[in-house]
């Protein structure tokens, strides 16, 4: 089969289209032929050396975290899925952008069937991690304030809405161009990075979730209300900044989960939530895809159709 793997760290030069063996599926988990799958963050991060949880002794690998498609196989013990079924899932560190996965089976969903492939591969990493942020480490109530730094991203967008339909107030970062982008997801107040200062605007938040860092993570305390919450999903938020007392921070990963995938795929199904992509690719492509969400402004996900025979990739 087709994957796109790297055998060392370092920049788009690295990544392969190779000619691999379908993996086996062991006891608990489904081989799935993939449709589509999904481009974050953590594959550009991963493929330039920069994730610490894989270090050069996990090389070679397939790059790719998320991914949509038909399960071929099922391994022993496995009695939830079989075989045919239309199934999503977060993955590890090693095998998305491939025309078949290994998948544990505790990790998937079957995608209803109003979501196509392209939109379903869009789902698991960023949607678990907006998930998760707001309602497992942010404890989001209905009619709290929330502000969601980075809102038109792949996890920024899916927070957004996933907040609204909790019934918070939402208020939300981006760069200028996006910020109608922002107000048709539905929040109230789409804030201009750039221009103005958030900490200007919002006062006694009960949450930031922050999915950029730095500078911004660390001006995020003063919006905080007492006992307020700072999630971050990149950098561990310094409980003795000066404006911290009487707050809390903290640092999450994303995990798979496919209970919880079953019941974001409904916020979806039931039309609540939109999943919006920004660019759909060729699996072929996928260096040039990292690019694109290492270096502009994305709006939603970008994700990579996978070639359903080795002809159409090799002629690509
Ligand atoms: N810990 C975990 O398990 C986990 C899981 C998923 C993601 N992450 C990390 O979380 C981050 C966000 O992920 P993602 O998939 O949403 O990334 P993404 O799709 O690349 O989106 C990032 C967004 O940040 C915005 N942005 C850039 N600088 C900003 C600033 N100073 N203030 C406000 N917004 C700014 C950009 O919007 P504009 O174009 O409008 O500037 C862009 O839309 C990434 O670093 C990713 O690696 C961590």
């Amino acid at each position: 089969m087709i994957a796109i793997r790297i055998d060392r760290f370092g920049g788009p030069e690295t990544m392969t289209v190779s000619d691999v063996s379908i993996p086996e599926p062991q006891a608990g988990e489904v081989l799935v032929r993939n449709m589509a799958v999904g481009v974050n963050p953590v594959d550009f991060k991963i493929r330039n050396g920069q994730y610490p949880e894989v270090k050069a002794d996990k090389l070679p690998l397939t790059l790719g975290r998320e991914v949509a498609g038909l399960i071929e196989a099922v391994g022993e013990g496995v009695e939830r899925f079989q075989v045919g079924n239309r199934v999503f899932a977060m993955i590890g560190a090693d095998g998305g952008y491939a025309q078949y996965s290994r998948v544990p089976s505790a990790h998937l969903a079957i995608i209803p069937s109003s979501i196509d492939w392209r939109h379903a591969a869009a789902i698991p990493l960023a949607a678990h991690t907006a998930w998760q942020a707001l309602m497992e480490h942010g404890h989001l109530e209905r009619g709290q304030k929330v502000l969601i730094h980075g809102g038109t991203g792949g996890v920024g967008h899916f927070a957004v809405q996933f907040a609204r339909a909790k019934g918070a107030q939402v208020y939300a970062t981006a760069s200028a161009g996006s910020l109608a982008f922002l107000n048709e997801l539905g929040v109230d107040r789409a804030i201009d990075y750039k221009q103005e200062r958030f900490e200007d605007i919002c006062r006694d938040f009960d949450l930031v979730i922050d999915l950029i860092g730095g500078e911004t993570q660390a001006r995020s305390w003063q919006v905080l209300g007492e006992g307020g919450r700072l999630v971050s999903t990149l950098e561990m938020p310094d409980a003795h900044h000066p404006q911290a007392q009487g707050k809390t921070g903290t640092r999450f990963t994303a995990r798979p989960d496919g209970h919880q995938l079953r019941e974001i795929a409904e916020y979806v199904n039931s039309g609540q939530v939109k999943v919006v992509i920004d660019q759909t690719l060729e699996l072929r492509e996928a260096a040039h895809a990292l690019n694109f969400i290492e270096t502009e402004h994305v709006r939603g996900k970008v994700v990579l159709r996978v070639p359903q025979r080795d002809s159409e990739q090799k002629a690509g």
